[in-house]
């Protein structure tokens, strides 16, 4: 059975500093780039709801949370309607992103704990964000807490092989006892989650699940057939990486 992890708040704060670093290094290299990103976001967007829309039709009076809306998530792409999105770096991405971000309000706030009523949208987004937080099951359940029964939920996650869960549960232990240096994923994401973990999560939730899927046998089939040698893809060879699990469903 799936435990879970326990992590550190300091582990959590360090995630979000260097998700920080690595948007304002975006923002210095694509400073007159920015008109593109607000095009590949509408996009993207775009591409989003004419996934949706046979699920279920998109309408214009909906109101829509996207939590952990990022630099240049879904939200800044939806062209009218009451749209909203969540992140605790909101201010930080105001300033660094400004055109894409006007397109969209946000809210500088954490995912476990939503500055919002019981049952206030009736479009919730979560686009890979848990792993990056202190409490990624606390997310998933304000996820629901705020969407309206019959409302929409979308969620992706990145998912990997179990090796990775163990190895990032033990950085988590070495680092709370001094280790001096960091690991890249393990240091830019709190939990590395199994497909197995967060579909059980999931199987306990009041939802009707529409849709659940990932696409990790191509990821895996595709990280085996590389030819890369450096040490990164060898380890994936053996032991898949970055896979995406995505839900869409209603809930109950
Ligand atoms: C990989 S980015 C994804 C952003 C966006 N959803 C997208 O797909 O472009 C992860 C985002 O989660 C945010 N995040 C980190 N901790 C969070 C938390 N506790 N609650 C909500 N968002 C959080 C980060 O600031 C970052 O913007």
């Amino acid at each position: 059975m799936f435990s879970k992890p326990t992590i550190s708040k300091k582990r959590a704060d360090r995630a979000l500093e260097r998700q920080l670093v690595y948007q304002t290094e975006k923002a210095d290299r694509s400073r007159d780039e920015e008109d593109q990103l607000v095009r590949g976001t509408a996009l993207k967007s775009m591409m989003f709801r004419q996934r949706i829309q046979p699920i279920r039709p998109w309408r214009d009076d909906d109101r829509v949370l996207e939590v952990g809306s990022g630099a240049h998530g879904l939200v800044f792409g939806f062209d009218k309607g009451f749209c909203i999105g969540v992140d605790p770096l909101a201010a930080d991405y105001r300033r660094l992103f400004p055109k894409v971000q006007t397109l969209s309000q946000t809210v500088g706030a954490i995912g476990e704990e939503l500055p919002f009523d019981d049952a206030a949208f009736d479009v919730v987004i979560s686009d890979n964000v848990i792993d990056h937080a202190a409490d990624p099951f606390a997310i998933i359940d304000e996820l629901i807490r705020v969407l309206r029964p019959g409302g929409l939920l979308y969620f992706t996650v990145n998912i990997h092989h179990p090796f990775y869960d163990k190895a990032s549960r033990l950085y988590g232990s070495l680092r709370n006892i001094g280790l001096p240096f960091e690991v890249s994923p393990f240091a830019d994401h709190t939990v590395h989650l199994t497909e197995e973990s967060i579909s059980s999560v999931f199987g306990e939730l009041p939802l009707d699940i529409i849709q659940q899927s990932s696409n990790a046998d191509g990821t895996r089939a595709s990280q085996r057939a590389s030819r890369k040698l450096d040490p990164d893809s060898l380890l994936k060879k053996m032991f898949f990486k970055n896979a995406i699990y995505e839900v869409i469903a209603y809930k109950l």
